[in-house]
């Protein structure tokens, strides 16, 4: 069932644990995630980036996310992930997203605001709640000069008054995509930035993350965390076992063996994140 990720994280705010956000671009990732979710009986939040949504299509690919989440017994929530325009933020709250991030985090801190209120004020009218950036998440394999640029606390409380933005993503020294060496997360940061700041926290760059920071950092007030590089490596590398054997040819016999492997990386996830049977 679709459930807003406002209820989820609050829930998940109060108890402690975080809310798995898993990107996906295709059916058998969609079917792996659904199935994991189940499976443990944890909510989930179901995301397509811009690029991904653009890839999958549009309208039509959400559509099918959308009836996996109403089908399900599980609690979904459906996000457009790393939206970077108001018009992007506007498609996906005009077809149906309950959540939409708007990420502004490569502006200077006004620019990010005035980008960041006027897609709450389009987002709240409609009941979808909208999650913001403060910091830059880099991602090693797409940004040319990598820089990682931490939050700080005293413009991430600016950015919540001025923009009345829903939940809040922080760089707090976590990188997105592969290849990212060993993240340090700076949690001194963190621990600030919870100290004033009262709606959920996010952690972008989820994969490659130890357990042990990741229950630090649920421990310090994120509720959120964002996983999609560990779901991409599984999901090429299976793909390239299957297809050594020459004889597979058939789309569903190529493609079946890809949900499992999915379910299992989510199922990990969820399991260290604490949003088992959180139903
Ligand atoms: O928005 C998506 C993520 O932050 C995923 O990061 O690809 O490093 O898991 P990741
Ligand atoms: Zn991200």
């Amino acid at each position: 069932m679709i459930v807003s990720s406002q209820i989820l994280l609050k829930k998940a705010q109060e108890d402690h644990y975080a809310v798995g956000a898993f990107n996906t671009s295709d059916l058998e990732i969609t079917k792996g995630i659904v199935a994991a979710a189940e499976e443990m009986n944890s909510p989930i939040i179901l995301q397509t980036s811009e690029g991904e949504i653009k890839h999958a299509g549009m309208e039509i690919f959400f559509d099918s996310m959308k009836i996996f989440a109403e089908k399900s017994k599980a609690q979904i929530n459906l996000n457009l992930d790393h939206g970077k325009s108001f018009e992007m933020c506007k498609w996906a709250v005009d077809n149906g997203y309950n959540s939409v991030m708007i990420d502004g985090s490569k502006m200077s801190l006004d620019e990010n605001i005035e980008l960041t209120k006027q897609v709450v004020d389009y987002a709240h009218e409609r009941s979808v709640v909208v999650e913001g950036e403060i910091g830059l998440v880099p991602t090693p394999s797409k940004d040319e000069n990598v820089r990682i640029l931490k939050a700080d606390p005293i413009e991430c409380q600016k950015f919540i008054e001025k923009t009345g933005v829903d939940f809040l993503a922080v760089g707090i020294g976590n990188v997105h995509g592969e290849n990212k060496g060993n993240p340090v997360l700076d949690f001194d940061r963190l621990k600030k930035i919870f100290q004033v700041v009262n709606i959920p926290l996010v952690l972008h760059g989820g994969s490659g993350i130890s357990s042990e920071d990741i229950k630090k950092a649920i421990s310090m007030g994120i509720c959120k965390i964002n996983v999609n590089t560990e779901l991409r490596l599984a999901f090429a590398k299976a793909l390239r076992e299957i297809l050594e054997d020459e004889d597979v040819i058939k789309p569903y016999d190529i493609m079946e063996p890809i949900d499992d492997v999915i379910k299992e990386v989510v199922r990990k996830k969820i399991e260290i994140f604490g949003s088992k049977n959180k139903i």
